[in-house]
C-alpha cells in the first residue's frame, strides 16, 4: 500500500498555525489506502536560543530518509539577521541540492490585484537554488573603517545552470504555451549572463517546440507589473528568482496564497514545500494568518510525489475558496483549514 512518510517543520511566528491547516487539508485530500505519517522537527529560533544550533549534520542525517518536507516559516526578531536564513533554510537547500526552486504564480478568478484591467497571470517561475549570490561565497576587509571593501561572488557553474534550464525547458513543453523566458542581466553582468544565455541557448535547440525569449531583469519586473500574461515559465538565477517571485506574488493574489517548492528532481534528497511568506511574527498566535499559501504549497508536495489528482484537487478547492471571499467576513486561519479541508473531502 501507499504511504508518505513526511518532516513537518513549523518553524516561527505563524509557521505552527499555518502548518497545522496544511497538515489538516493533506488528511482530508489523501485517499484512505494512502498512508500519511509525519515527524515533527523544533527547527528555529526557539532552538538557537536553547542551544545556538540551526541546523547540524545529526539533523540533515534525520531529515534525510523523510520522502518530503513541509516547512511552515523561520525567522524571528530576537535573532540577528543571516543566522537563521544562512544557518537553517540555505544550508538546508544546499545539502539537499533543492536547485529548482519552484514558484509559480497564477491569479485566480475574484482574488484582488492592485494591476489594471483583468491581466491574466499564469506563470511559474523556475528560480535556481543553490548558486548564485547565495553561496555565501564573500568575504570584508578593513571591517568597520571607511575603508571596508566587501564582496560577495555570485558563483555559477555549467553544470548548475544547465541542470535548472533543463529543467525549465521540460516544464515548459509540458505546458500548453509551452514558452520559456530567461530573464537575467547579462548587458552589465557579462561573466555569468553569458554563461546563462549560452548554456540557454544550446539547450533550446533540443526543445525546438518550446518558444523562447530573453529579458533583462529590470525590465521583467516591468512586465510584471504592465503585461504579466506574456509569461509561461521563467527561469532566472537565484537572486533575481527571489526579488521578481515577491514581485510575481503581489500581483497575482499577494504573499497569503504563494507557493514554493524547493526540489531535488533526482530524488537523491527529499523536496521541501514552503509558502513564499516570511514568519510574520506581528500577527503570530492570532489566528489571522491565511494558510492558502501553506496549503497550496502542499498541492506542490503531492504533485511532486506523484498524486497529481490530489494536488489538482487542493487547488480547485483554493480556487473556490478564494472566490467565495469577497464581501463576506473575514476568517480565522483555521477557519479557511476547515473550509479547505472540507471542500477537498467533498
Ligand atoms: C525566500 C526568502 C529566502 C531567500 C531568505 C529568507 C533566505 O526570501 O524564500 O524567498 O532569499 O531565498
Ligand atoms: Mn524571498
Amino acid at each position: 500500500s501507499r504511504s508518505i512518510d513526511l518532516a513537518v517543520i513549523p518553524g516561527d511566528g505563524i509557521g505552527q498555525e499555518v502548518v497545522t491547516e496544511g497538515l489538516k487539508v493533506l488528511s482530508a485530500v489523501l485517499p484512505q489506502d494512502v498512508k500519511l505519517e509525519t515527524k515533527e522537527f523544533d527547527f528555529g529560533a526557539r532552538r538557537y536560543h536553547a542551544t545556538g544550533e540551526t541546523l547540524t549534520d545529526a539533523d540533515l542525517d534525520a531529515l534525510k530518509g523523510h520522502d518530503a518536507i513541509l516547512l511552515g516559516a523561520i525567522g524571528d526578531p530576537s535573532v540577528p539577521s543571516g543566522v537563521l536564513e544562512r544557518g537553517f533554510l540555505l544550508k538546508l537547500r544546499f545539502a539537499f541540492d533543492h536547485h529548482v526552486n519552484l514558484r509559480p504564480s497564477k491569479l485566480l478568478p475574484g482574488v484582488a490585484t492592485p494591476l489594471a484591467g483583468e491581466p491574466r497571470i499564469d506563470f511559474v517561475v523556475v528560480r535556481e537554488g543553490t548558486e548564485g549570490p547565495y553561496t555565501g561565497n564573500g568575504g570584508t576587509i578593513r571591517k568597520g573603517t571607511e575603508h571596508e571593501v566587501a564582496t560577495e561572488v555570485s558563483v555559477n557553474t555549467a553544470f548548475g545552470v544547465e541542470r535548472v534550464v533543463r529543467d525549465a525547458f521540460a516544464r515548459a513543453q509540458a505546458r500548453p504555451r509551452k514558452k520559456l523566458t530567461l530573464v537575467h542581466k547579462n548587458n552589465v553582468l557579462t561573466f555569468a549572463g553569458h554563461l546563462w544565455t549560452n548554456v540557454f541557448n544550446r539547450v533550446a535547440a533540443e526543445f525546438p517546440d518550446v518558444t523562447t525569449d530573453y529579458i533583462h531583469v529590470d525590465a521583467a519586473t516591468i512586465y510584471l507589473v504592465t503585461d504579466p500574461g506574456r509569461f509561461d515559465v521563467i527561469v532566472t538565477d537565484n537572486l533575481f528568482g527571489d526579488i521578481i517571485t515577491d514581485l510575481a506574488a503581489a500581483v497575482s493574489g499577494g504573499i497569503g496564497v504563494a507557493a514554493s517548492g524547493n526540489i531535488n528532481p533526482s530524488g537523491a534528497f527529499p523536496s521541501m514545500f514552503e509558502p513564499v511568506h516570511g514568519s510574520a511574527p506581528d500577527i503570530a498566535g492570532q489566528g489571522k494568518a491565511d494558510p492558502t499559501a501553506t496549503v497550496l504549497s502542499v498541492a506542490l508536495l503531492l504533485r511532486h510525489l506523484g498524486y497529481e489528482a490530489e494536488a489538482g484537487r487542493i487547488e480547485e478547492a483554493v480556487s473556490a475558496d478564494l472566490a467565495e471571499r469577497t464581501g463576506n467576513p473575514a476568517r480565522s486561519t483555521s477557519q479557511i483549514g476547515d473550509a479547505l479541508a472540507e471542500r477537498v473531502a467533498g
